[in-house]
C-alpha cells in the first residue's frame, strides 16, 4: 500500500521512513500516515470529475479521520468537507477550513449544533428529518440568514456490506422516505420557507462497498425523484449528493474498483438518467472517507507476552487493541500485518494478535503467518487509517498513541500521544462536585 518498502536492515519504510526507527522515536502504538498516499486519493477522486464530469464536487466524510493537520491536508487538496457534528465543525474551523466548504451532516443535528455551524457561515446543511426541517425554520426566523439544504432521502437500496453499516435499506433510521411520501412533503416544506434554499438531494447507502451497481441504482431512484418534483411541484433541482462509501483494499482477496472506474461508472448512470428523464445535468458530490484515509494508515505495536496453547493457538499480544483499533471487535473486520522489523524472514507459523484489553474479543488478527517472533519486535497493521484513531476510546485506561505523518523521509508528529493526566482530564474527586440542592 501507498509508497512502502523495505530498507537493507529489513525494515518495513513508509514514506521514506524506517518504522523501526519511528517506534524508537515516538513510541507505541502509533499510527502513521503516509502524506502522498491521502493526496494521492484526493487527487484521484477530482481528476475523475474533472476529465468527464466538471460540475462536481468531492467532500472529505471526515468522521472516517478528523484532526487539525487532516482538515488542512484535505483543504490543499481542494476538497470540500463533510461533518456530522458540532464537534467536528469546530475541528474543522480551528484548522482553518473555509466555511463554505463545509456540509454539515447527522440524523439528529441540535439547536445549538445548527446555530452555531449557521453563525460561523456553515450554511450548507444535509437535512435528514422533519424535525431537523422545523428546528431549523424556528433558528432561521431569529437570524437574517439563508441556508442551502440538501434533503437525505432513504434510496432503499441494498449494498452489500457489513449489516451495521448499510443505510441505505427501507427500513434505516436515516433519511426521508421516499414510499410514503415523506420525501416530497419534505420539499414542498423547503419550498415555503424563504430562507431555506433547497439545493438537491443526498443519499448514503453505506460503507465499504465494492459494486459500483449499487451507487448506478441509487443514483437512478434519485433522478427519478427529481423528475417527480419537476413534474408536480416545477422544482428544477441542481444537486445530487450521492454520500460516500466506496471500499478499500484490508486483505488480498478483496478488490475494490480504482476511484477512476468508480466515478466513471456514477458518471455515466448519471448522464443517461438524466437524459432519459429530461433533466438538467446535476452537480454530482460525492463524499469518501475511508477510500482517502483508510490505505494510508498504518498502526506500529510493540509484540510483549505471548501465550502457546500446544496443538491449539498462540497468541501473541501487542501494546494497545480495541481502544486503539475497535473494528475487529465491532464488525468483524480483517487486517494484514507483518513483523516490521523482519520483513524479509519467510513465516515459520501462525499467531494470533491480541489486544491488552480484558475481554476475549479483543483479538485484533486471527492467524496471522508470521516469521519467528519474540517480545519487542515491531507488527505494523495495514489499513488503518480510517475509523481507528476517531473510534478510539481510553477503555482500560489506555491514553491514545500518537499519530505521524510520513513523507520523502520525514515524520511530522500531527497528534501528540495522550498521557496519564490526559485521561483523567475531565475528572473531578469527590470532594470539588459542586452539589446542586433544592
Ligand atoms: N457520507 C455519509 C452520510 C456517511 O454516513 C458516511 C459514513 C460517509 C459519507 C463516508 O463513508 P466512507 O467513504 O468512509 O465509507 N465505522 C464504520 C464505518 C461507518 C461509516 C459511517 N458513515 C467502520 O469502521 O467500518
Amino acid at each position: 500500500h501507498g509508497t512502502m518498502s523495505v530498507n537493507e536492515e529489513g525494515h518495513l519504510v513508509i514514506g521514506g521512513c524506517d518504522t523501526v526507527e519511528l517506534t524508537k522515536k515516538f513510541g507505541t502504538p502509533l499510527y502513521v500516515l503516509d502524506e502522498q498516499e491521502i493526496r494521492k486519493r484526493c487527487r484521484a477522486y477530482k481528476e475523475a470529475f474533472k476529465k468527464r464530469y466538471p460540475n462536481a464536487d468531492v467532500l472529505y466524510a471526515s468522521k472516517a479521520f478528523i484532526s487539525l493537520a487532516m482538515c488542512q491536508l484535505v483543504d490543499q487538496e481542494g476538497l470540500g468537507l463533510d461533518v456530522v457534528s458540532g464537534g467536528e465543525v469546530y475541528i474543522a474551523l480551528q484548522a482553518g477550513f473555509p466555511a463554505d466548504k463545509i456540509y454539515v451532516h447527522g440524523n439528529n443535528k441540535s439547536k445549538d449544533e445548527l446555530s452555531i455551524a449557521i453563525d460561523a457561515g456553515v450554511k450548507k446543511i444535509v437535512v435528514d428529518n422533519f424535525y431537523e426541517l422545523d428546528l431549523l425554520a424556528e433558528l432561521l426566523q431569529h437570524k437574517e440568514e439563508q441556508v442551502e439544504i440538501l434533503l437525505r432521502i432513504t434510496p432503499e437500496v441494498e449494498a452489500s456490506t457489513h449489516d451495521y453499516i448499510q443505510t441505505g435499506q427501507q427500513d434505516s433510521k436515516f433519511g426521508f422516505s421516499l414510499t410514503d411520501g415523506g420525501a416530497l412533503t419534505a420539499v414542498k416544506k423547503a419550498m415555503q420557507n424563504q430562507r431555506i434554499n433547497l439545493k438537491g438531494i443526498h443519499c448514503h447507502i453505506g460503507s465499504q462497498i465494492f459494486e459500483p451497481g449499487s451507487y448506478q441504482a441509487t443514483a437512478e431512484v434519485a433522478l427519478m425523484f427529481f423528475k417527480q418534483v419537476k413534474e408536480e411541484l416545477g422544482l428544477v433541482l441542481d444537486v445530487l449528493n450521492l454520500g460516500g462509501g466506496l471500499g478499500i483494499q484490508y486483505t488480498a482477496d478483496q478488490q475494490p474498483p480504482d476511484i477512476d472506474a468508480f466515478v466513471e461508472a456514477i458518471t455515466n448512470t448519471v448522464i443517461s438518467k438524466a437524459n432519459e428523464y429530461k433533466l438538467p445535468l446535476p452537480k454530482i458530490i460525492l463524499e469518501p472517507g475511508r477510500s482517502i484515509v483508510g490505505e494510508a494508515g498504518t498502526t506500529l505495536y510493540t509484540l510483549g507476552s505471548c501465550k502457546e496453547i500446544p496443538q491449539i493457538r498462540t497468541y501473541v499480544a501487542v501494546d494497545g487493541g480495541m481502544p486503539n483499533n475497535p473494528r475487529p471487535a465491532l464488525y468483524d473486520a480483517e487486517y494484514e500485518a507483518m513483523i516490521a522489523n523482519k520483513v524479509n524472514q519467510e513465516p515459520t507459523s501462525q499467531v494470533t494478535i491480541a489486544g491488552k484489553c480484558c475481554e476475549s474479543g479483543d483479538i485484533l488478527i486471527w492467524d496471522l503467518p508470521v516469521p519467528d517472533v519474540e517480545s519487542g519486535d515491531i507488527l505494523a497493521v495495514f489499513c488503518t487509517g480510517a475509523y481507528t484513531y476517531s473510534m478510539s476510546s481510553n477503555y482500560n485506561g489506555l491514553p491514545r498513541p500518537a499519530m505521524v505523518l510520513v513523507n520523502s523521509g520525514n515524520a511530522k508528529l500531527i497528534i501528540q500521544r495522550e498521557t496519564y493526566k490526559d485521561v483523567i482530564k475531565n475528572d473531578l474527586r469527590l470532594e470539588e462536585y459542586q452539589v446542586f440542592t433544592e
